[in-house]
């Protein structure tokens, strides 16, 4: 078993690696190496268990804290969060330990009485409230909807260090526990993954919460979050990055998806993307059904334009396109412009007027015509589909 990993004097992270998740949330989500559910161990005058580990590692949960502390010790549980890859181990923990007080707001106290019915000792708190451990002092700050209605972040005062729950957090799993230990591209690019599949359509809340909490002039020496690795060297990063995206910014950058049946599609993507390089802005191209819809997002986090091509079969767009476009939907990117492109054999207009109102509902402007082509690509035609590339570029500089 992974032993406690010891972050400074009296705090330890006492948390719990998963190797084998590869679909977080059940479905697109997909990780690369796992994830952990990491938690914390702080010991002073009253000693606090802060964030809790999934279900399935309650009983390891258990075992490493008592590695670093007589369980009969602890104090106060405070709840950050209460979604079940945090809170599903609680019960366990207060079946051995049922006079823990659980410190957390209203919104949380409702979720963990629907989830787990129990009758808990609960201390309710909001922005503001402090709680006095001894020479330390906790502040909470609630932060709704980054990314349920419950969440809150811990800030550990003569520390300087934020509990940031899921925020700031990768679904990543390694030995490692923090991001100087690792090369920094990998941590923004997981970073990246989680904010673009997890947090992108709370972007509006998300900044306004930020600077909020900007407004309180915390020094933030360290974040440690509950997933992934832990920000003790760039914290600043961390927070630059989420406010960068929660503003949508982006760069010339362009993302081609599409499916086809025969080929037609896929040469036209080729032509597109030429028309975009040769204009001097960056594409990449993804075939949907062989790509990995959470990485397409990530991607797309910070791309300005999204290019979606389709062949046409039986009036309508192909299925997996169908599903990139409630992917988007329900990721709503912000600040995106789009066009669409594909081939089709005696149904043209149908399918066209679907997707567009589907790409609309998902908050990306349309900013050219469709460009349809007929069975095959005609050389003609493939010059056509390198200047709707470049045309597109061109908007993308704008
Ligand atoms: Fe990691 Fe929202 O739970």
């Amino acid at each position: 078993m992974f032993n406690p990993c010891k972050i400074q004097d009296n705090l330890y992270w006492v948390g719990a690696i998963d190797w084998d998740i590869r679909f977080f949330h059940g479905y697109t989500y997909t990780t690369r190496t796992g994830t952990t559910y990491n938690s914390y161990l702080l010991r002073d005058e009253k000693t606090v268990l802060i964030d809790g580990v999934h279900h399935n590692f309650s009983g390891e949960w258990i075992e490493r804290i008592s590695e670093v502390i007589d369980l009969k010790k602890i104090d106060y549980f405070i709840c950050n969060h209460i979604e079940p890859d945090h809170s599903g181990a609680i019960p366990k923990l207060m079946k051995l330990l049922p006079k823990i007080k659980i410190i957390t707001n209203q919104k949380a106290k409702e979720g963990l009485d629907k989830y787990y019915p129990n009758n808990w000792d609960f201390q309710i708190v909001k922005t503001g409230d402090t709680l006095k451990l001894g020479k330390n002092t906790l502040r909470f700050i609630e932060t709704p909807m980054i990314h349920w209605p419950d969440s809150m972040w811990t800030y550990l005062e003569q520390e300087e260090i934020l509990f940031s729950n899921d925020a700031f957090g990768q679904h990543y799993a390694s030995q490692e526990r923090f991001d100087d230990e690792v090369d920094f591209g990998l941590i923004m690019d997981e970073n990246a993954k989680y904010y673009a599949n997890i947090l992108m359509p709370l972007s509006s809340t998300i900044l306004r919460k930020l600077q909020e909490i900007q407004k309180l002039n915390l020094s933030i020496r360290m974040i440690l979050t509950s997933h992934g690795l832990n920000w003790r060297k760039y914290p600043d990063k961390a927070i630059e990055s989420y406010l960068r995206w929660a503003k949508g910014e982006s760069k010339e950058k362009v993302i081609i998806a599409y499916d086809t049946m025969w080929f037609s599609t896929e040469k036209m993507a080729t032509a597109i993307l030429e028309g975009i390089t040769a204009e001097g802005a960056r594409a990449e191209v993804y075939r949907v059904p062989i790509s990995d819809l959470s990485d397409i997002m990530k991607e797309l986090l910070d791309a300005k334009g999204l290019l979606i091509g389709s062949s046409v079969a039986n009036n309508h767009i192909l299925p997996t396109i169908t599903k990139l476009l409630a992917e988007l939907k329900s990721l709503k990117p912000l600040n995106k412009i789009g066009a669409f492109f594909g081939s089709y054999g005696w149904s043209k207009d149908a399918p066209v007027k679907e997707l567009e109102a589907e790409i609309k509902e998902a908050g990306i402007k349309l900013v050219l015509p469709p460009l349809n082509i007929k069975y095959a690509p005609s050389p003609d035609e493939l010059k056509q589909c390198f200047e709707f590339g470049r045309n597109f570029a061109i908007e993308i500089k704008k």
